[in-house]
């Protein structure tokens, strides 16, 4: 495995690898590797001949400066991780090699067709601009084959592939179940960042929305929404953002079960910001 921080050097490598007729496989992360990430690169390990991995905090999709500052950052134990997983190539490149001053400073346009409207997309402004940005030019520098995303970002999941129509990217991508703890918690880079006892709390959720699956054919998911709204309000130090069930396609908001739908949710436990979702 070799880790590479110039878009020069791992264009080279990834035009060796073509040449050599080996199917590529792609990562993009943005580091502080947990389970759930390790699962996305063994599948990509299975399905390609030369897997790449990108590992970038990328600042223009963060909203928030203490967020983007906190957000955990450890590139040795994730080197250690990748290598075992199988990674060919780790790309590590600093904002400088990513970036022009402008690109930093602008939001990148893009027309998400009313699926940025709602939910993450509504809550933290300008962050799927930023997502886009960044994953337009990641394929651009990587052209994969296939590349794989974590369902626990539902909505930045639904974003991706509209992207990658619209911007007519020939490459396939690959949806990945949500990896949980023993709790039920979903793995997230940001489970770090919790005390012992508020992961503890923070299983509630999942707790909830498991629950919440059984009662869908005896409420609407108005009433749905607003027994997950109760039931969270009922654990101390959780703050709900949102609570949404939308139609699993569109992501608009549904009033009733006639289509496949998701229930997605954003809550503060603490300081920390949670995201997951369910299927009904
Ligand atoms: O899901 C993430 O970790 C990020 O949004 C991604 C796709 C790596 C883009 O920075």
């Amino acid at each position: 495995m070799i880790i590479v921080t110039t878009v020069e050097k791992l264009e080279t490598e990834i035009a060796n690898a073509r040449s050599k007729m080996k199917s590529i496989g792609f990562v993009p992360t943005m580091g502080a590797l947990h389970a759930g990430h390790i699962e996305l690169v063994k599948r990509s390990v299975s399905e390609n001949d030369y897997n790449v991995v990108s590992i970038f905090v990328n600042p223009t999709q963060f909203n928030n400066a203490s967020d983007l500052e906190k957000y955990p950052r450890n590139i040795e134990a994730d080197a250690l991780l990748l290598e075992e997983a199988g990674c060919d190539l780790i790309f590590a490149p600093s904002i400088d090699a990513i970036y022009t001053e402008s690109e930093k400073n602008y939001r990148f346009e893009f027309d998400f067709e009313g699926l940025d409207t709602v939910m993450e997309g509504k809550f933290r402004p300008g962050h799927f601009n930023g997502v886009v940005q960044i994953v337009s030019k990641l394929f651009t520098f990587v052209k994969p084959h296939r590349s794989y995303f974590g369902e626990k970002d539902f909505q930045q999941l639904a974003i991706i592939h509209l992207m990658t129509k619209k911007l007519e990217f020939d490459i396939q991508i690959i949806d990945c179940p949500i990896v949980r703890e023993p709790s039920g918690l979903a793995m997230s880079s940001r489970n770090e960042r919790l005390t012992t006892s508020q992961r503890k709390t923070a299983a509630s959720i999942s707790k909830i929305l498991f629950e919440s699956k059984q009662s869908v054919t005896n409420r609407l998911p108005l009433e749905l929404k607003n027994w997950v709204e109760n039931e969270i309000a009922k654990v101390d130090e959780l703050k709900l953002e949102y609570f949404e069930i939308v139609d699993a396609n569109t992501l608009q908001i549904i009033n009733n079960w006639s289509v496949a739908s998701v229930g997605c949710i954003a809550v503060f436990c603490g300081e920390v910001r949670l995201i997951d979702n369910i299927r009904y």
